[in-house]
């Protein structure tokens, strides 16, 4: 796909990036609405060796944890710092927010942590990455009506807080609206009208397959592996719906 992908690649909804960091287009539009997360690839392109020292001086333990959880650094690299050991420390790997927009994830025990990102060239990898890519903070929309004849949307929406197999689902309202999902559909058949190649993993869902009318649509399975409720980590079904 890379060699056949001349246009710029464009990921709306970046999150971990698994698809761009796996394909490593010559040209990237990378975005999320989440401003301390698109920080944090800023400073991984722009200052990867100032950061590992720093997240190697900070001490794995439950009180350094919610210590940084209650931090407000202003300096962008040490939010990144703290973004990143947040991560790496959190309870299953989770980002969450409560509704005054503060991080609240418990610390995950101990037994994930930072060392893996400098121990594996992971940082560096990224930085290396990311080089050209333009990277920016915004919401979808702006984004996809940027695309071009040639260009690629890849989007994978932050869809639901349930996920049911069968037939029934629950939209995270505040994170990711129905009226979002309409939004994202209008916009994908607008950049698919202009000659944009998109591609968007959601819900396998009857109502969310009904937003794309005349798409070629695939069903791929995968482990759900995020849920707080270990009883509730099991497959759930995707779509891969193309336009
Ligand atoms: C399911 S995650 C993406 C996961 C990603 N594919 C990966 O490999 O980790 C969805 C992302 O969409 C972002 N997001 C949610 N609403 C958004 C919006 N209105 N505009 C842009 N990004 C949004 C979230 O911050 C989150 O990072």
């Amino acid at each position: 796909m890379r060699e056949r992908l001349t246009g710029t690649y464009y990921e709306p909804f970046l999150g971990g990036g698994a698809v761009f960091f796996r394909l490593r287009p010559a040209k990237a539009v990378l975005s999320d609405i989440n401003p301390e997360l698109i920080n944090t690839y800023r400073i991984v392109r722009n200052s990867v060796e100032e950061i590992v020292p720093l997240l190697k001086r900070m001490a794995v333990n439950k009180r350094n944890y919610n210590r940084l959880r209650r931090a407000e650094p202003e300096s962008p690299i040490q939010r990144a710092v703290r973004f990143l050991y947040l991560n790496r420390t959190a309870f299953g790997g989770i980002y969450r927010l409560n509704l005054r927009g503060e991080f609240n994830v418990p610390y995950g025990g101990g037994e994930r942590k930072p060392n893996i990102l400098w121990e594996r060239p992971l940082l560096k990898n990224a930085a290396d990455a990311l080089a050209t890519a333009d990277i920016r903070v915004t919401d979808f929309e702006a984004m996809i009506d940027l695309a071009k004849a040639g260009d690629v949307v890849y989007c994978d929406p932050t869809y639901t807080v349930a996920h049911d197999n069968n037939g029934f689902i629950r939209y995270n309202e505040k994170n990711f609206s129905w009226a979002d999902q309409h939004r994202l559909a209008c916009s994908a058949h607008r950049a698919s009208q202009r000659g944009v190649g998109v591609i968007i993993s959601n819900a396998n869902h009857r109502t969310i397959r009904k937003l794309y009318p005349g798409a070629r649509i695939l069903v791929a399975e995968r482990p759900s592996l995020v849920s707080c409720d270990v009883s509730k980590r099991r497959s759930v079904e995707e779509l891969f719906i193309l336009l």
